[in-house]
């Protein structure tokens, strides 16, 4: 078997080298070879140092997530630290790449350790619902104190070499080449005498932050609302706690405990699943092999609203230019004023520079003219959502767009197929369907329309990593994949209402659930004459309407609301619901309880999550969970729609809903692919 660790003596100097491709992450095989190496190296009367640096592209990622939840093998991570911080030689630590999770916090249990240039270090256990298990939660508090410890912890942010420099996390940069500077600072530790600091015998930074006992406190206090619904921050916090006023043995025995407790629980479960989703997302198994992607170079982006501006930024901030097209020279200053003003109100923060700023801005080419798109590579389509403007846009595109350009429309549920038959060239036609706010939404829907050739797929997919963006790729249904998905709660949401039950009981399931606001407050937030502009029939929101209350930019919608833009419930609201429930001869049966709440408005986005599924609309069931968490902010504590509900069990949703079934009809039939999985007890993960 090949080993994943091997070592070298270089002048006195044993340099262990692991090799674990892609990340080096931490799993039980590395860490059997790294303890030999380090044993052998000690064992070595001729070896005065070690030195411990990674192959390919980065120092050890981490743990090997797809180890947790599975019996621990070992040796463990705390055996092998011990080792080699108890080593009586030093051992650096020589980082490129990102150090992350348990792959810094082995470099926090070496003597010493010196970073590339451009190196950066982190513990991003947060992400996954867990704490740092390998003694992070108690080493970086006694190198960089408490306060500063919990905010790298809690958020699981990365650390550029520089600033990880100053905080005393590492020792010291290399100046060129990692390893020779590396080679170079061990000889330079052992002419020194050989010291073997240990952080854990650190004492300072803690002995200060015991005299502030109620930091702690403050600082959940402070990041409550940024905590909300997740478990592992308060673990951490706990964690620290314990670095702070217990001996480093016991805070190491606390937070062994905290992060078994994470490690088992279902939040961490569905981080995870979200985790190995978001990459697995961007396989597509039909993709021949032998498909090379066509490269983007420039953009044109047709439409400067909030949805064109949006997406053009995204090109921008890669620093891809983009020609932006706009029918009247008004519109257009409009669409380049708020992209400026977002830009400008990003530097004010200190999220980028004055010099950005106008990088960017000088990136666009605007234009009012159709003919200045003919030499892009991709063009963008983000106008209004009417079929006529769409198809008579294609056309237009068809005749000016060279040969092989990439013809895109954003549209968020007309029929593609149709919007590509527009042109002679339908194998260039794909969906590019980005999310509001589009410069912020991580999601991005590859519509591939029926004529859609594989390169075109292809190159979809990598732009998408390019811009920052997870693709997800979706076949041609009304609302593709997440607007569809989601459309059921809404359609629950207002059924209930009509019953009677009070729209603020509804909102505050969803916020209890995870969601940031509910069904009625983010219909309020969008505003209601956007979103009821085509309705057809009589409606509650067409009401608010007809009466003034567009939403939360007049103070008023399904809810009044204060300067604060705080919510209350609306008298006029309440008369209006009842008017029109007596109009369509709805009878007042409010939903009370939570559960029954809840499955009255998730259990069919499940159940169509089924159906997208078994058309083969969406290609896997994470792919559809990815959508709802990146498009529509479900809460990513639980996994998205489909890892629910195969943690609540589908047998279970499928008699729930048989007996909703019964009660209010056929929308709450469960799909066939939801009885097939239930009736052979596997879940949506078990689908191949
Ligand atoms: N364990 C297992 N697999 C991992 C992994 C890990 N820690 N980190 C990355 N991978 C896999 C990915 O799943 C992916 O696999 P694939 O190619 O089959 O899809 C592959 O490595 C490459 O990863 P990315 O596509 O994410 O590559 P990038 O270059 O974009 O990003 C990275 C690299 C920044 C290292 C990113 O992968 C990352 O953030 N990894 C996770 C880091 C992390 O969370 N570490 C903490 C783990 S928990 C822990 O350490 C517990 C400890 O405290 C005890």
């Amino acid at each position: 078997m090949t080993r994943l660790a091997t070592g070298a003596v270089i002048d006195g100097v044993a340099v262990i080298t692991l090799d674990n491709p892609p990340v080096n992450a931490l799993s039980a095989a590395l860490r059997a070879d790294l303890l030999a190496e380090v044993e052998r190296a000690i064992g070595d009367a001729g070896v005065r140092a070690i030195v411990l640096i990674c192959a390919g592209r980065t120092f050890i990622a981490g743990a090997d997530i797809t180890e947790f939840g599975k019996a621990p093998q070992p040796p463990s991570f705390a055996d092998l630290f011990d080792v080699i911080e108890n080593a009586p030689k030093p051992v650096v630590a020589a980082l490129h790449g990102t150090a992350l999770g348990g792959g810094f916090e082995l470099a926090l249990a070496c003597h010493y350790r010196i970073a590339a240039q451009g190196a950066k270090v982190g513990l991003p256990e947060v992400h996954l619902g867990l704490l740092p298990g390998a003694g992070g939660t108690q080493r970086v508090p006694r190198v960089v104190g408490a306060q500063a410890a919990l905010e790298i912890i809690t958020s699981g942010r990365q650390i550029r070499a520089s600033e990880a420099l100053a905080l005393g996390l590492v020792d010291r940069l290399a100046e060129a080449d990692l390893r020779e500077d590396a080679l170079a600072f061990a000889r330079q530790i052992v002419a020194d005498g050989a010291r073997c600091p240990r952080i854990r015998d650190r004492e300072d930074r803690i002995a200060a932050d015991r005299a502030s006992p109620d930091l702690f406190a403050d600082f959940a206090k402070a990041n409550a609302r940024r905590f909300k619904g997740f478990a592992a921050p308060s673990g951490i916090v706990e964690a620290v706690r314990a670095a702070v006023t217990l001996p480093f043995e016991e805070g190491l025995a606390r937070e062994t405990a905290l992060f078994d407790e994470l490690v088992a629980s279902p939040q961490s479960a569905a981080q995870r699943h979200v985790f190995f989703a978001e990459r697995e997302a961007a396989r597509v198994p039909a993709l021949p092999a032998e498909v090379q992607p066509i490269e983007i170079g420039s953009v044109g982006v047709i439409g400067a609203g909030t949805m064109g501006g949006g997406i053009t930024m995204n090109f921008l901030n890669a620093g891809i230019p983009v020609r932006l097209i706009e029918t009247t020279q008004e519109a257009l200053d409009r669409g380049l004023g708020a992209i400026r003003r977002n830009y400008e109100a990003a530097a004010k923060k200190g999220r980028m520079s004055a010099d950005q700023v106008e990088q960017r801005m000088a990136l666009i080419t605007p234009g009012l003219d159709l003919a200045a798109l003919a030499e892009v590579d991709l063009v963008i389509e983000a106008v209004y959502e009417s079929m006529e403007v769409k198809t008579d846009i294609f056309c237009k595109l068809d005749r000016i767009a060279r040969p092989g350009a990439i013809l895109a429309s954003n549209t968020s549920f007309l029929d593609l197929n149709r919007i590509a038959a527009a042109t002679n060239r339908p194998e260039w036609v794909i969906g590019l369907h980005f999310f509001s706010p589009a410069n912020i939404m991580r999601l991005l829907e590859v519509v591939n329309g029926s004529a859609t050739a594989w390169p075109v797929i292809a190159c979809a997919m990598k732009l998408a990593k390019r811009i920052g963006k997870v693709a997800v790729l979706s076949g041609v249904c009304d609302g593709f994949i997440a607007n569809r998905l989601l459309a059921p709660r809404g359609v629950q949401a207002e059924a209930m209402m009509l019953e009677g039950t009070p729209i603020a009981e509804i909102d505050r399931v969803l916020v209890d659930y995870g969601f940031a606001m509910g069904h009625f407050q983010m219909m309020d937030l969008v505003g209601l004459d956007v979103i009821g502009r085509d309705a057809t029939e009589r409606s509650v929101m067409g009401d608010l309407v007809g009466a003034g209350r567009l939403g939360q930019k007049r103070g008023a919608g399904y809810y009044d609301y204060d300067e604060q833009r705080r919510p209350s419930p609306s008298p006029v609201t309440l008369g209006l619901i009842g008017e029109v429930a007596a109009a369509k001869g709805i009878a007042a049966s409010p939903t009370t309880g939570d559960d029954a709440l809840l499955a009255r408005l998730l259990y069919p986005v499940v159940n169509e999550g089924a159906r997208i599924l078994d058309e083969g609309i969406a290609l896997r069931a994470s792919d559809i969970d990815i959508a709802a968490i990146l498009g529509y902010n479900w809460p990513v504590y639980r996994g998205g729609p489909l890892f629910w509900a195969d943690q609540i069990g589908l047998p279970r949703i499928v008699a729930e809903m048989r007996a909703l079934e019964a009660e209010h009809g056929e929308t709450f039939a469960p799909a066939p692919l939801l009885v097939r999985l239930a009736e052979q007890g596997l879940g949506f993960g078990d689908k191949a």
